[in-house]
C-alpha cells in the first residue's frame, strides 16, 4: 500500500496520521556521525565521527524534503524525531553530547538551532498551517554515558528545568505541539519503562511543561491506564495521551475505551521482550502477549472452513491462547488443566507485587475464555489413553516448561532460591 492509499483509507474512518521523520541516530549506533565525537552507546572505546557543517545542513534539508513528501502523500502533519531518547537532534540539544564551537554548539539556542531550522524549512515548504510536532524528552535521568540515575539526582544530561526551557523555545520557533517523555538509551528504564515503573509516572513532569506553554502537550510512556489517562486530561495536566506498546498488545485498545469495555483490553505487561528487544536485535518485532502483532495479515482471524474438535492440554498462557483463538475461529474446544486454577507459570510469574500486569493478563485470558464456548476443566489430569478416547481431531499439548537447574557448585545452598516465590 502506498502512503497516499494509507492516508485515504485512514481518512475514510475519520483517522488522521502524522508521519514521523527522523534526523538520524548519531552516537546511538556505531560509525554514524554525531554532533561531536563522543562515546558510542554500548561500544566501549569507540567514538562517533563528528558531523561536518555541510553534513548538518544536508540532514536538515533531508528532513524538510521528507516533510514535503509526507504532506503530498496526505499525512495530516509531521512529527520531528526527536529531542528524545538521545537520538541525533537530542545529541545536539544535550551539552554532554555536543561540544561544537560553531553555531550548532554552545548556548541552548545554538544547540536547538537544527530543530529551529527544520521547523522553519517545513513551514516554508508545507505552509504555516501544516502541523509540526516534536518529540521531547523532558529529563534524561543520566549521570554519565551509560550510567542512569534512577532518582534523577546528579543529572549530567537534561534537567526538568532545562526540558521546560526547551519546550518554551520550541513553542517560540512555531512547533504546534510537543509529545513528551523521559530518558535516553543510557537510561532505558525511563525511555521504555518496564513493568517496575509505575503507570503515569511522568504526568507531573508533563504537567510542568503544560503550565509553561500554550501549545498542546501529549504524554507517552506507561500511560496505558485509562483512569490515569482520563484524570490527567480532565485535570488539565496534559492534552492527550500517546501509546506505543499498549497498541501492540491490543490494537483494539482505543475502541475498548470508547465502548466502555476497558476490562477487555489485553494488557501490555511492559516486558520489552517481544517488541523493543527484538527490534534492537535486528529481528522482526512482535509482542509477547499478542502473537499477531506485526503479523496481522498472516494470522488474521478467519472462521474455520471445517470446524474441528480441539482438545488443549495445559491451561497456562499458551494453552489459553490456543483455546481462545481456536474457539473464536469456530472450533469446538475443551481445555484441561491439572491445577485447580488456570494460569500456569503466569501464577508464580505474577506473584510479586510489581508484576501486576502479569496477573492482569491471566485474568484477561480467563475473562475472554468465559465469553467463549470453551469447556474448561480445571483440576483434571488427562492421560494419553483418555486423550485417545476423546475423539479429538486435534490435540494440542501446552503443558509448559520446568526450569533447568544447572549443576554448579553451591546450587543446593540455602541461600540460593529460584525466581518463583516460595509461596508458589
Ligand atoms: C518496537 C518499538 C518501536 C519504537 N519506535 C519508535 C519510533 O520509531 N519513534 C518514536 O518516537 N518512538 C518509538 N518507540 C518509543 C515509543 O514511542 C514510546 O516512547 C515507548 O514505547 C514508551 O511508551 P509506551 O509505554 O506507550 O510504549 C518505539 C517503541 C517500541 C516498543
Ligand atoms: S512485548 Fe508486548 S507485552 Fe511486552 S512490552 Fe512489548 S508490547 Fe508490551
Amino acid at each position: 500500500m502506498t502512503a497516499t492509499e494509507l492516508n485515504e483509507r485512514a481518512n475514510a474512518y475519520g483517522t488522521k496520521i502524522f508521519a514521523q521523520i527522523t534526523m538520524g541516530l548519531g552516537r546511538n549506533y556505531p560509525n554514524l556521525p554525531a554532533p561531536s565525537s563522543v562515546h558510542v552507546f554500548r561500544h566501549p572505546g569507540e567514538v562517533s565521527p563528528e558531523l561536518t557543517h555541510d553534513q548538518i545542513k544536508s540532514k536538515i534539508e533531508s528532513v524538510i524534503k521528507a516533510a514535503k513528501i509526507a504532506k503530498d502523500s496526505g499525512f495530516a502533519g509531521v512529527e520531528v524525531h526527536s529531542i528524545h531518547w538521545g537520538y541525533l537532534l537530542d545529541q545536539f540539544a544535550l551539552s554532554m553530547m555536543n561540544h561544537r564551537t560553531d553555531e550548532y554548539g554552545g548556548s541552548l539556542e545554538n544547540r536547538l538551532r537544527a530543530a529551529k531550522e527544520i521547523l522553519e524549512g517545513i513551514k516554508q515548504e508545507c505552509g504555516s498551517n501544516y502541523p509540526v510536532s516534536m518529540r521531547l524528552g523532558l529529563k534524561t535521568f543520566v549521570k554519565d554515558f551509560e550510567k542512569a540515575t534512577l532518582t534523577g539526582e546528579d543529572e549530567a544530561g537534561r534537567t526538568l528545568e532545562e526540558g521546560i526551557q526547551i519546550a518554551k523555545l520550541l513553542e517560540s520557533y512555531g512547533y504546534d505541539c510537543l509529545s513528551v517523555d523521559t530518558g535516553t538509551y543510557d537510561s532505558f528504564y525511563y525511555a521504555c519503562p518496564p513493568m517496575y515503573m509505575p503507570k503515569g509516572y511522568l504526568v507531573e513532569m508533563a504537567a510542568k511543561a503544560k503550565e509553561a506553554v500554550n501549545i498542546p502537550i501529549l504524554a507517552g510512556g506507561r500511560m496505558n491506564d485509562p483512569d490515569i489517562a482520563e484524570a490527567a486530561i480532565r485535570d488539565g495536566k496534559i492534552d492527550a495521551v500517546v501509546m506505543g506498546r499498549a497498541a501492540l498488545a491490543d490494537p483494539e485498545y482505543p475502541n475498548n475505551v470508547l465502548t466502555g469495555h476497558t476490562e477487555r483490553i489485553r494488557p501490555c505487561i511492559a516486558c520489552n521482550q517481544g517488541c523493543i528487544t527484538r527490534l534492537q536485535q535486528g529481528k522482526q518485532p512482535t509482542c509477547a502477549v499478542n502473537p499477531t502483532a506485526m503479523r496481522e495479515i498472516r494470522f488474521a482471524m478467519r472462521p474455520a472452513i471445517q470446524p474441528k474438535k480441539v482438545v488443549v492440554v495445559g491451561g497456562g498462557v499458551a494453552g489459553m491462547e490456543t483455546a481462545r483463538v481456536a474457539a473464536m475461529r469456530g472450533h469446538k474446544v475443551s481445555l484441561y488443566e491439572k491445577n485447580d486454577k488456570l494460569g500456569g507459570n503466569l501464577i508464580p510469574g505474577g506473584s510479586h507485587s510489581f508484576k501486576k500486569e502479569v496477573r492482569e493478563l491471566n485474568a484477561w485470558y480467563q475473562d475472554e475464555l468465559s465469553l467463549l464456548p470453551v469447556e474448561v476443566h480445571t483440576g483434571e489430569t488427562v492421560t494419553a489413553k483418555e486423550l485417545k478416547g476423546m475423539g479429538a481431531d486435534v490435540i494440542v499439548l501446552a503443558t509448559g516448561s520446568v526450569p533447568i537447574m544447572p549443576k554448579v557448585p553451591g546450587i543446593d545452598d540455602a541461600k540460593v532460591i529460584g525466581c518463583t516465590p516460595i509461596c508458589c
